[in-house]
């Protein structure tokens, strides 16, 4: 049975989802159908974002987590486990620094191995580095 084939479709969790590329993540992935919680230290961006996605009809909730926190991370994953189902995507983001990629650049890329297009391909990981190569 694939994600897509089970009771409750795709469960994404995209950590950092509050802005940048995980935002970009979350709404490329909302927007293929698949229920999205945005993980993010930043509450009111996690919020404001999922409402957003809300009134576009999408599946969305938003969590405050700082993903240091193995306890925040823990709770959440059950809090949107409760919610939403099992999680069958994890799109870990979160984190600092300064590239020069378009969030919407690398969210494609993001989405395509969780699509259904990709069903084929299995444990690849794919260095996305905003178009640098140092
Ligand atoms: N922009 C690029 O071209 C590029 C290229 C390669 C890698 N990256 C990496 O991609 C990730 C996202 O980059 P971005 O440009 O979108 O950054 P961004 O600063 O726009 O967004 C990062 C998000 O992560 C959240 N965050 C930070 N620490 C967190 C934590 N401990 N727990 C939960 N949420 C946390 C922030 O609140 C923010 O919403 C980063 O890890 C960055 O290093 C970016």
């Amino acid at each position: 049975m694939t994600p897509a084939d089970s009771p409750t479709g795709k469960v994404a969790i995209v950590t950092g989802a509050a802005s940048g590329i995980g935002l970009g993540i979350a709404q490329r992935l909302a927007r293929d159908g698949t229920k999205v919680a945005i993980f993010d230290l930043n509450a009111d961006g996690a919020g404001e974002e999922t409402a957003k996605l809300c009134s576009d009809d999408a599946e969305a909730v938003g969590v405050e987590v700082d993903v240091s926190k193995p306890e925040q991370v823990q709770r959440g994953v059950e809090d949107v486990r409760a919610r939403f189902g099992p999680v069958t995507i994890l799109m870990n983001n979160a984190g600092v620094g300064a590239f020069p990629g378009r969030p919407e650049d690398i969210a494609t890329a993001c989405a395509f191995p969780v699509s259904d297009e990709a069903s084929y391909i299995t444990g690849q990981v794919i260095g996305v580095n905003g178009g640098r190569n140092t």
